[in-house]
Parts: structure tokens; sequence; C-alpha cells
């Protein structure tokens, strides 16, 4: 931990309903003791639940964020997107992007950069991922594509403080296959690195995301460099998510 509060983002990906929203009330009430308060709670669902999930937290110490959006900041005639204007008007205050899954789907560092400027014009927070396929590992590439990743997807950004970086090795995503601390600690380094040189900023926080469970939250919190963990499967049972966040921050 970098510092003395940390994020716990869920991303529920294609998944949920409203009865899993009303399921969350023991993740809402655990945000609510002091313990938990200066920790951050953020839940990502479908585009379709975020304003209920808003109205359901507001008066919590949870928030709520988006996916993705569509690069173009103003609205129009795109069938079937949404863009960040619109999720801000959920009550949505932050939103993940560049995650592996859009990258695979064919989304480009260059429209990764344009969807970061159009979500930071509406002052949303982003929590832009980053990492290696398990072949680019394999041959040793993974500081380049950080460093290609971050170069170009926070291309002419000036101002850091509404950006947190997600390392997340998509061969870790969804696989229960996790880097090893010492492997992971030398790739947030190098993001870190990489972010110094190119004149962004040092503070900047950094998240692991891939396959966070309860049996190795504990583990992983000890990564000093680490501020907080992006949640995909455990993240849809409230128990497990509770026992994330619980085990990280004893
Ligand atoms: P996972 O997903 O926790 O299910 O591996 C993480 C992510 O894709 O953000």
């Amino acid at each position: 931990m970098t510092n003395n509060y940390m994020y716990f983002i869920a991303n529920w990906k294609m998944h949920g309903n409203i009865a899993d929203i009303n399921k969350t009330s023991s993740v809402t009430k655990l945000s609510r003791l002091k313990k938990f308060k200066k920790h951050k709670i953020i839940y990502c669902p479908p585009y379709t639940l975020l304003k209920n999930f808003y109205n359901k937290v507001k008066n919590s110490n949870l928030s709520i964020g988006a996916q993705n959006c569509h690069s173009n900041s103003d609205y129009g005639a795109f069938t079937g997107s949404v863009n960040a204007k619109l999720i801000k008007s959920t009550g949505a205050k932050y939103i993940i992007l560049g995650h592996s899954e859009n990258r695979n789907n064919g989304e480009t560092d260059l429209t990764i950069n344009k969807k970061i400027k159009a979500a930071l014009k509406e002052n949303l927070k982003i929590i832009f991922c980053v990492g290696e396929q398990l072949s680019e590992k394999r041959k040793n590439n993974t500081h380049k594509v950080l460093k290609k990743q971050l170069t170009l997807g926070l291309k002419n950004i000036k101002k850091f403080n509404n950006i947190i970086i997600a390392y997340e090795p998509v061969w870790s995503i969804g696989t229960g296959v996790l880097p090893k601390n010492l492997e992971l600690s030398k790739n947030v380094n190098s993001i870190k690195k990489i972010l110094t040189k190119s004149k962004k900023s040092k503070n900047i926080k950094i998240l692991y995301g891939g396959s966070v469970n309860p049996k190795n939250a504990k583990e992983l919190s000890k990564i000093k460099e680490i501020s907080g963990f992006l949640i995909g499967g455990s993240s849809l049972n409230s128990k497990k998510f509770i026992d994330i966040i619980k085990k990280s921050t004893n």
C-alpha cells in the first residue's frame, strides 16, 4: 500500500441485474464502518445498471463507474454507443478504459487516448488499464508493451490527478494464474519509471488486476507499489469482495 487508502474496484463486465445490485448491501454497510471509510470502493456495472446502482449507493461511501465509453465527446449519430457525457449524467464518477477485453476487440491506443480525453472533459476519474499478453511476456517484451500503451494512451494529456493506472497482465485475467510478487513489483516499477521519464506524474496510483481473490489478496497487498485492485470475477460475490477488502487492509 503506497498510502493510507486503497482502491477496490469491482469490474462486473457483462454481468448483473437489479437483484444483484440489492445483494451488495453488505458492501455498503462495510464501507460505512470507521475502519473502511477511508478506502475507495467502486462498482463498475454494465451501462444498463449505472443509474440504479448510483441511486442505491449515493448516500454511502461507495462510488459508481462505467467500463468503457465512445471516443466522441459530443452527442451524435452513433447507434448503440454511450459517451462520457451520458455516463456522467447517471451519477457515475469513474470509468475503466483500455481494458484488454476491449483491446482484444480491436480497440487501439489511439482510440483509448481519445476516450481518456473525452472522459477527462467530463471530469470522470479514469482507471486506465495496461498489460502484456502471454506471448509478449515470453518474448521479454513486457516493458516495451507497457511503454507503448502508456505513451500512446496518455499522449497530449497534461494533468494526471484524475488518472489511475490498472496494471493487468492479460494472461492473469480470469485464469487464476498470477505473477509472482517480485515480477509484479518489477512491472509496476517499470510503469512508474515510464511515467516519470515521459514527465507524467510520478505520484500516479497504480492498481493490480487479474485473478484477485480472497486467497491471494493478503499476499498481493504486501506489495508496497500497489494502491489497490481491479477485481473481475470475485467482485460479483459480495462475500468474496468483502473478504478481499478485509484481507488487504488488515
Ligand atoms: P478477473 O478480472 O479478476 O476476473 O481476473 C479482472 C479484470 O478483467 O479487470
